[in-house]
């Protein structure tokens, strides 16, 4: 079946740019992506390309190129369905907050509703593809949704997940690693495979599309998360480690990744990992270990988590320690709140945590990032519910000058890890801060031996850069 249409339902940090490189590649394929959002709806569609709802380089030029042509952004879900032969479900799908699992399992409240839009809007057959990462088996529910209300029409349901990762979301998705498909083994399954197959293959070589099971596809998503995160926490254990005996951790992750089996990337230890995906799903994968009885899986899986946590606590108690055991009333600037460089994310932030635990000692924080806005910041620590908007208006300030972030400063914290940060004017943010100046890198990206020249040519007991 040769694919003319497609809908995406939900206009995120996933739908958005996917769709737009899948209809820069297949210009004969006409896109809609759909979202009950008309304010991102309006984004999206409009003038200006700086506003995007996503900020992700190079989406901009995606966007001029095919928006219009073959790629529209709507609020008419329903329509959009009923003209699709393949439509995608690109919602989100946090962890749930409430109720059984709470904390834990994948809230799938949007999926379903989903599912139950797709089978009243239908009327003809179609291929549902999930792109959100969902718990194993999903699958099976938005089948069993389709079947029972879809009046008769037939759905055959695809997993195929997105393994893009922000900040580098058009590049990976126009030259992935691999895409996964997964699907029904029987032939109307494997026909439908076979029809996503080809809307990849326009600009995909065809050996990295790996096509499964479904329940394998599924399982793959969680556990490429679960490893990549897994990386991170080896390494952050190992900071540790180094801080207490001297070794640098870069050096060893230098070492360990020389080793072809280790390999080099994502071991950069940090303040922690943060990001819609990865504590979302190592808690869904702990979550369904549990309720199969596979404590020990469980338990493996959970310290990657644990190890994060302390990680974000451990970068706020040094700051503390390293301020003479006191913040209170204090000027902590923070560079940077996304949760890595190049992007206005800020889901799960390692940020949002070490604030929140300097906010209780009653420190003064001021937050400069070039991506992130002022609202979203204040959103972020109220939706932690740790405490009232007025008090976290009060000891919170966002500016948007860097070094006007750091004048008068007690300290400043590096949380992402934004190439500008590098560049600075280090020595002019030396003199405007109140002595003993003092800096906590918590990406290790600034050089670190010059700031400590630069201090040391004012009185050496006014060192201090912590060293990740
Ligand atoms: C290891 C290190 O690889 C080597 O660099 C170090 O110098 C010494 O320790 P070795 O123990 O000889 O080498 O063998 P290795 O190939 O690492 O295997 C260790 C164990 O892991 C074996 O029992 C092997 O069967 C098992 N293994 C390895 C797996 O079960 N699965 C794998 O994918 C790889
Ligand atoms: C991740 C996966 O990489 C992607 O394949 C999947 O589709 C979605 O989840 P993302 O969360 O966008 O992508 O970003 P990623 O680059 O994986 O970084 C996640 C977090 O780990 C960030 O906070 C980042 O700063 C941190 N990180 C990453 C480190 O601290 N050290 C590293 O070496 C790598
Ligand atoms: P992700 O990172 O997975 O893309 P986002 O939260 O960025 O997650 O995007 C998900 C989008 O899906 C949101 O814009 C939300 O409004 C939209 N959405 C959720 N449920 C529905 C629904 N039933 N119909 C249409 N859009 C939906």
């Amino acid at each position: 079946m040769k694919i003319t249409k497609i809908c995406c339902i939900g206009a995120g940090y996933v739908g958005g740019p996917t769709m737009a490189v899948i209809a820069q590649k297949c210009p004969d394929i006409t896109v809609t992506v759909v979202d009950i959002n008309q304010a991102r709806i309006d984004a999206w569609n409009g003038e200006d390309l700086d506003k995007l709802p996503v900020y992700e380089p190079g989406l901009d030029k995606v966007v001029a190129e095919a928006r219009g042509r073959n790629l529209f952004f709507s609020t008419d879900v329903n329509k959009a369905i009923d003209e699709a032969q393949m439509v995608f479900i690109s919602v989100n799908t946090p962890t749930k907050t409430y109720g059984e699992g709470k904390g834990m399992a994948a809230d799938l409240k949007w999926v379903e509703l989903c599912a139950r839009q797709i089978a009243a809007a239908s009327t003809s057959d179609k291929i549902v593809v999930e792109k959100s990462t969902l718990p194993v088996r999903t699958a099976q529910a938005v089948k069993d949704i389709l079947d029972n209300t879809g009046g008769g029409r037939k759905f055959q349901i695809l997993s195929n997940p997105e393994f893009l990762a922000e900040g580098t979301a058009v590049e990976d998705l126009l030259a992935p690693d691999r895409v996964l498909i997964g699907g029904d083994p029987g032939p109307e399954g494997q026909e439908a495979i076979e029809a996503l197959v080809s809307v990849y293959a326009a600009w995909v070589p065809r050996e990295r599309i790996l096509t499964t099971n479904i329940w394998s596809s599924e399982l793959s998503k969680l556990t490429a998360n679960a490893f990549l995160a897994q990386r991170v926490s080896s390494i952050n254990a190992i900071s540790e480690l180094c801080e207490q005996t001297g070794a640098d951790v870069t050096e060893v992750a230098r070492a360990i990744g020389a080793d072809s089996r280790i390999g080099p990337k994502f071991l950069k230890a940090s303040v922690g990992f943060g990001g819609s995906c990865f504590q979302k799903d190592i808690l869904n994968m702990v979550y369904i270990s549990r309720s199969y009885g596979l404590t020990e899986v469980a338990d493996y899986w959970e310290q990657v988590i644990k190890m994060n946590d302390h990680q974000k606590a451990r970068f706020a108690k040094n700051i503390i320690k390293s301020l003479y055991n006191t913040v209170n009333g204090k000027k902590i600037t923070f560079l940077g709140w996304a949760f890595k460089k190049d992007t206005n994310d800020t889901r799960e932030s390692a940020a949002i945590y070490v604030a929140d635990h300097l906010i209780n000692e009653q420190a003064q924080i001021t937050v400069y990032d070039p991506k992130v806005s002022e609202e979203k910041i204040y959103a972020d620590l109220e939706y932690l519910n740790t405490r009232s908007p007025e008090e976290i208006r009060r000891l919170v300030k966002v500016v948007y000058d860097p070094y006007e972030a750091c004048l008068d400063a007690h300290a400043v914290a590096i949380l992402t890890e934004w190439d500008e940060f590098v560049d600075y004017d280090w020595q002019r943010i030396y003199e405007a801060m109140l002595k003993p100046a003092k800096v906590f890198d918590g990406r290790n990206i600034l050089p670190h031996e010059e700031l400590r020249t630069m201090a040391s040519a004012y009185s050496p007991s006014e060192r201090q850069y912590s060293n990740y």
